[in-house]
């Protein structure tokens, strides 16, 4: 099986709040790109593909192993993600799609999403329970009901998909819809989409708070 990484990181990292592309930000002094690159790789992927904020094509590129693939992402994730499978060969077998701002994902999460792949299955996200009572509320903030946390699940990525279904779905996608992930896109479509157990360490950083999380599990 030929399985091909996305990485998306053509994102400006507002919320995280340093004034430059969340990509680039040191981890252990080493940009966020490089850790999710590097996860995929040695997860078991055999080619990345990697989307860029267009004014950082090279510090992108200087920020990933040699060998990877950088391309100008779009003005959403979904436009950055259809950028970089525009660039994925028909004869891949398996891409998997993963953020940037996910750093710290354990490679073994990578393998079980191949493994799914490989049993078959035409899209697959890692999941974590939802450890917190969760409540709905009213537009006033009133608590209006507790949900029924052993039905939800916390979705993270890398995620997977047989190669041609999710071109096929990413195609079918109006040009300017903009969901917040690639299961979302294939679910759309109408395919399944399987679960995988993730991991604590995949959280993705977007605060302040996340990144200092991270440098302490690093130093640990
Ligand atoms: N991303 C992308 N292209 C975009 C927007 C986001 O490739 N136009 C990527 C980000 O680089 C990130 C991932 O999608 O790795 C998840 O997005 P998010 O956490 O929202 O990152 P940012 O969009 O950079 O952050 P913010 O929303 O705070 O600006
Ligand atoms: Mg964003």
């Amino acid at each position: 099986m030929h399985a091909v990484g996305i990485v998306a990181a053509a994102g400006s990292g507002l919320r995280l709040g340093v004034g430059r592309p969340k990509a680039l930000v040191p981890l252990a002094g080493r940009p966020l790109v490089g850790w999710a690159v590097e996860t995929l790789l040695t997860g078991g992927v055999d080619e990345v593909v990697v989307t860029a904020p267009a004014a950082e094509h090279e510090a992108v590129t200087a920020a990933v192993p040699a060998g990877a693939r950088v391309v100008t992402g779009g003005a959403t994730r979904t436009a950055s993600v259809r950028a970089a499978l525009a660039v994925v060969r028909p004869g891949t077998d398996a891409v998997l799609v993963h953020d940037a701002a996910r750093p710290l994902t354990p490679p073994e999460v990578v393998a079980r999403v191949l493994a799914a792949l490989a049993a078959g299955a035409p899209a697959v996200v890692p999941v974590l329970p939802v450890i917190d009572t969760t409540v709905s509320v009213d537009a006033s903030g009133l608590v209006t009901g507790t949900l029924p946390r052993a039905a939800l699940r916390r979705v993270q990525t890398p995620q997977g998909f047989a190669r041609a279904p999710l071109a096929a779905a990413y195609a079918a996608l109006p040009e300017d819809a903009e969901l917040t992930d690639d299961a979302a896109v294939v679910r759309a479509a109408g395919v399944p989409v399987a679960t995988v157990e993730g991991h604590e360490r995949a959280a993705k950083v977007t605060v302040a708070h996340d990144l200092a999380l991270a440098e302490l599990l690093v130093a640990r």
